[in-house]
């Protein structure tokens, strides 16, 4: 369960067969998906959702049970339009077929987790009322799939290039940020947002000490965080700050991020009066030292 500010967010997530190695992770990426989704509708705000990811043995038990259809399909959408006592929308059942999404991931040339992610958004948007099989829908559909995709961003792993819509989502969190700032002997605040591979955002602020050495930078408060809930690939930064001038990522913290952040990844920087720039990373640290030079290949 995760809950977002006082909202009942419930995603049970049960996955009924042996996990590979390229399932790891997908109970995340899951709940990623449904969130993503979910916020492009504002009006639902506490939901629950149950998904499966099953075999092909039990995909088909299921179509042939309640589909009347003795077949294999991806995906099973069993929406449910009710509300429990709570007030909580309770939005249904996804089924999700691990093999076909397998299939799907090589036929598609994207990876597991881009296809998993993908179902799970075309499932939950049946949970609520969408469908395919007029044209008019099917279109609907679709551009509503890509509009979730797009901020999910699981669409781009492959390239270094992040939507703009991504972008100005993770500026947003970066200003947020400059709240939590801990700033009382420079009075300077600095919020970031790191968005990594998985299409997860961490943010961070700049935490200052009366040890003025100890203090640390926003970008690492991010970066801290994020690898050590397992995110080690960034896609692009966001560093909004409470002055005039843009915050350019001090020297530390380029050489920092240098370990982790995409060679092109954007640097997205916000002054106080929103003025935004963007760099892109390698230029902020041309000929960065990473461990290649001492020849270990870890990106
Ligand atoms: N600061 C950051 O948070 N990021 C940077 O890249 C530059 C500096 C913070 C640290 C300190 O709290 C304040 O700005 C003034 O140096």
């Amino acid at each position: 369960m995760s809950s977002d500010k006082d909202n009942i967010h419930e995603i049970d997530i049960d996955i009924r067969v042996p996990e590979g190695d390229d399932l790891k992770g997908s109970a995340k990426d899951i709940e990623a998906a449904v969130n993503t989704a979910i916020s492009f509708f504002p009006e639902i705000k506490d939901y629950q959702a149950s998904i499966s990811i099953v075999g092909e043995e039990e995909i088909q038990a299921l179509n042939r049970q309640y589909r009347d259809n003795d077949s294999v399909t991806d995906v099973l959408s069993f929406p449910l339009f009710e509300t429990d006592p709570r007030g909580v929308d309770l939005l249904g059942d996804i089924v999700i077929c691990a093999d076909r999404a397998r299939e799907q991931a090589v036929q598609y040339g994207h990876s597991l987790k881009r296809e998993i992610s993908y179902l799970t958004v075309h499932s939950v948007l049946h949970l609520l009322g969408y469908d395919h099989m007029e044209e008019e829908d099917r279109i609907k559909m679709r551009e509503m799939e890509d509009k979730i995709m797009d901020k999910l961003a699981v669409f781009r792993e492959q390239g270094s290039e992040v939507s703009r819509e991504v972008l100005d989502a993770l500026c947003a969190k970066a200003k947020e940020m400059l709240a939590f700032s801990y700033s009382p002997y420079s009075k300077y605040k600095v919020g970031a947002a790191i968005l990594t591979a998985d299409g997860e955002v961490f943010t961070g602020c700049n935490i200052e000490n009366a040890s003025y050495g100890a203090t640390i930078c926003a970008e690492r408060t991010a970066a801290v965080k994020a690898v050590s809930e397992g995110q080690t690939v960034f896609k692009a930064i966001a560093i909004a700050c409470s002055g005039s001038e843009f915050a350019y990522p001090c020297g530390i913290c380029r050489q920092f991020l240098n370990e982790f952040i995409e060679k092109k990844a954007p640097v997205v920087l916000i002054d106080c009066n929103d003025n935004v720039a963007t760099e892109v990373f390698e230029n902020l640290l041309p000929h960065g030292f990473s461990g290649k030079d001492m020849g270990i290949g870890i990106l």
